[in-house]
């Protein structure tokens, strides 16, 4: 048993202190001092609205926001001293508090609870994290888009079941990035909508018989109202769920384009150089340059799939309202923003580092037979064949060109014509890469004129 004394916040039954052990599996300080300026942010809100509305005094109020500004500032310099016994953030601040103001700090808790007050902490912080995830999809859109401008035509091979299918443009691959990146950028937005309710002055879980002003609390801290329900304002965590599904399936995009990244700079396809500022050399090999980045990104969703994993886990068998199992939110989505804020760093300096093989991309865009679908459309719109007929054609060519050991383009007029008699030497314009791409202009086509108008809608929005 630790003989520590019985703890000040809510000692006043206990006489014992408690077990070493409860103590480690309890205290929360460890990680949440993180939500320290949070803590004080809302401390220092609440205090005030109690004082508008005379349940505390003013000279109480401005004690205590001096006390704490004091406090963050001990925080913020790493003088603070943090004590595993006082549990969590909101007792170490409020311990501090006492020892710098005296009495008036025990006024703080007036018509509060640590349940309204770590789901406003929790939220704050949230809410911050939507900001910087926008930012850093922001940062990373304009470094796909710069990509698409330079490259608005040229050739590269498209893929389906990383098969060589038909010729698109790498300015069309990199666009593809960004309506993925603006789509999760839009649920941060959406996210950070919804999360905006504050949720101070439910108290413990019924509200509180003083007489506060949630609207004015709520609007210190920039919250567009009040959360409407006590219990659910309490045990609501639907906010970091939603903070930390948006992210999951962002770093499901970072991760696909992680694995396009180490597929692309590798010896067998060459389309792409990463830049020495994100590639590593290998001890034993000198020829070497691993992607580690890319494939340490591609690792990192796992570690923000498991910490939303966790928290859903966490939250679905909880009758309402509080339940100390909602402790176990903050670890995983302190986690999970860390590796998406930095993952979303570390993909945007990629790809503005990264140089595309111009000449590789072209070669591999006409290697595969990648226009034999063109050839097909030609047969249907120049000899009037039906589609099917048409593939079927098509399909003895190629069979052809294999036997042979070449291209499409490669066959004589006089070879395609012992398939089929009506095939005339204008086949060989719809044969090349650069026609091909061109040629695919309906809307969301990969054709370079497409390309070049997404790019400037997307820098126009971008800015
Ligand atoms: N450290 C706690 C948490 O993170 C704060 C709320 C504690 N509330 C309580 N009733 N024990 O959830």
């Amino acid at each position: 048993m630790s003989e520590t004394s019985a703890n000040t916040m809510w000692g006043g039954r206990f006489s014992a202190g408690p077990d070493a052990i409860m103590e480690a599996i309890n205290a929360s300080i460890d990680f949440d001092r993180r939500l320290a300026p949070q803590d004080i942010r809302g401390s220092r809100a609440h205090a005030a609205m109690l004082a508008a509305c005379g349940i505390i005094s003013h000279e109480d109020a401005a004690a205590i926001d001096a006390g704490l500004s004091q406090v963050l500032a001990e925080i913020t310099r790493g003088e603070f001293v943090f004590s595993t016994a006082l549990e969590d953030i909101h007792m170490n601040v409020e311990a501090r508090l006492r020892e710098i103001i005296g009495t008036p700090a025990g006024r703080l808790h007036t018509a509060r609870s640590r349940n309204d007050q770590v789901a406003v902490d929790f939220r704050l912080w949230v809410r911050e994290q939507c900001d910087a995830a926008i930012a850093g999809l922001d940062a990373l859109m304009r470094a796909f888009v710069t990509q698409a401008e330079a490259g608005a035509d040229w050739v590269m091979p498209g893929f389906t079941h990383l098969q060589t299918a038909q010729p698109v443009t790498w300015g069309h691959h990199m666009l593809a990035y960004v309506e993925m990146f603006a789509r999760d950028r839009g649920r941060f937005e959406d996210a950070r909508r919804r999360m905006n309710e504050c949720p101070l002055g439910a108290a413990a879980l019924a509200g509180t018989s003083f007489p506060i002003d949630r609207d004015m609390t709520a609007a210190a801290l920039g919250f567009d109202r009040p959360a409407a329900n006590s219990l659910d304002a309490v045990s609501d965590r639907d906010f970091a769920l939603e903070f930390l599904a948006a992210s999951a399936i962002c770093a499901t995009h970072l991760s696909r384009f992680a694995e396009e990244l180490v597929i692309w700079s590798s010896a067998q396809f060459r389309f792409v150089r990463m830049s020495d500022r994100f590639s590593t050399g290998s001890s034993i090999m000198p020829q070497k340059r691993n992607p580690d980045a890319a494939e340490l990104l591609r690792a990192k969703m796992g570690r923000i799939l498991g910490a939303t994993v966790a928290l859903f886990t966490v939250m679905k068998g909880l009758p309402l309202t509080y339940s100390k199992d909602m402790q176990e939110d903050k670890e995983q989505a302190f986690d999970a923003a860390d590796t998406l804020m930095l993952g979303l760093a570390a993909m945007e300096g990629m790809v503005r580092d990264l140089t595309a093989n111009r000449a590789a991309l072209e070669a591999a865009a006409a290697a595969g037979f990648s226009t034999a679908t063109d050839l097909a459309d030609w047969l249907v719109r120049e000899l009037g064949l039906p589609f099917r007929e048409a593939h079927h054609v098509t399909g003895a060519l190629v069979k052809l060109a294999e036997d042979k050991g070449c291209d499409l383009p490669d066959l004589t007029l006089s070879e395609m014509q012992k398939i089929h008699g009506q095939i005339t030497d204008a086949v060989y314009s719809v044969l090349g890469v650069q026609n091909s791409v061109a040629s695919r202009t309906s809307y969301g086509g990969t054709a370079p004129a497409n390309v070049r108008a997404r790019a400037a809608h997307w820098r126009e929005v971008l800015g």
